[in-house]
Formats: C-alpha cells, structure tokens, sequence
C-alpha cells in the first residue's frame, strides 16, 4: 500500500514542547511526517534556517517516521513535491482558529488534494509559543519547560 506521508510545516524559531507533542501525535496517524520548516524571508527570525532544522532534528529524533526539511516558496508546493497527503497542525486556543482556518481555505483552494488536518493541543501545553519562548529568552528568563534540551542549551549559550 502506498505511504501516507503528512507535512507539519512551521517557522520553528524555536521548536517548542508543543510542536513536538503534535509531530508526536502525527507520526501516528501517518507513516511520515515530514517537519517543513519555512526559510520565509519575510520574516526576521530569532534563529537561522540551518539552527531552526537542526533543533526540529534533534528535538523529532527519537520519533519515527519522521524527517526535517527546509522549505522556501508555497507550502502546498512543497507538500506535492514531498506527495504528502496532509499538512497537520496543531490548534491551540480560539485565537489560532481563525487564522488557521483562512489558511486552510487558500491552501485547499490553491491544492484541494491537500487535506488538512487540525489536532488540538494538550492542555498542558496550550499556552506555549515560539514567540513567547523568544520573549522570556530575550528577557533571560527560563525556557527550559517550554522547548526541548537542545533548543534550551541553543539558548543558553547563544552564538
Ligand atoms: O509557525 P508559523 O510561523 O505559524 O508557520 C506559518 C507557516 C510556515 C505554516 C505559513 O507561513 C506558511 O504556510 N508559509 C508558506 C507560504 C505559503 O504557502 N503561504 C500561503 C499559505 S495560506
């Protein structure tokens, strides 16, 4: 039978204990989950895409079926190329919904063989966020709860 393959796309800038959590989850429901992580230049990021991928890598190794690849450009594009089914994402809160749910309806329109999949967030981990991560660290707070090892060491001795 041919593979389910989803994608989990994000800026990861950092990874987070919630991202985790949800590849986690998706990596269940698929046989690949493939982490694409959004070169996005646009965006000024706290992090470069080499360090964003390196810590999804690092963060997703014990997870099986899963792989870490930049991306750069539309995220359905990169879903074909990749032939993934999905993309999965994870719903925090009713705030996410809204936007999650524009994104979902132009993604479908621009590729309407790219299903979307929401998983909600555990309560545990539904207040946590990139860029609540990116204000304690700039405020040399502890994020240690918050995102996995490695990202908390990346953060503790920044370059
Ligand atoms: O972690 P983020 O920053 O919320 O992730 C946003 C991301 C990367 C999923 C989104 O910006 C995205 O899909 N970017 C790719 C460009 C694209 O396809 N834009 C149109 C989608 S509506």
């Amino acid at each position: 039978m041919e593979e389910r393959i989803a994608v989990c796309p994000g800026s990861f800038d950092p990874i987070t204990l919630g991202h985790v959590d949800i590849i986690r989850r998706a990596a269940r429901l698929f046989d690949v989950v493939v982490v694409g992580v959004a070169t996005d230049a646009q965006k000024s990021h706290m992090l470069d895409i080499d360090e964003r991928v390196q810590l999804a890598e690092l963060a997703c190794a014990d997870i099986d079926g899963v792989r870490v690849e930049a991306f750069s450009g539309l995220l359905v594009d990169f879903c074909q190329q990749m032939r993934a089914a999905a993309i999965v994402k994870g719903i925090r809160d009713s705030s996410d919904i809204a936007g999650e749910s524009r994104m979902h309806a132009i993604n479908a329109e621009l590729a309407p063989g790219v299903e979307t999949v929401f998983l909600i967030a555990v309560p545990q981990l539904a207040h946590v966020s990139s860029s609540m991560v990116r204000w304690l660290n700039e405020l040399d707070a502890d994020v240690s709860r918050y995102v996995p090892e490695a990202v908390a060491q990346r953060l503790r001795h920044p370059r």
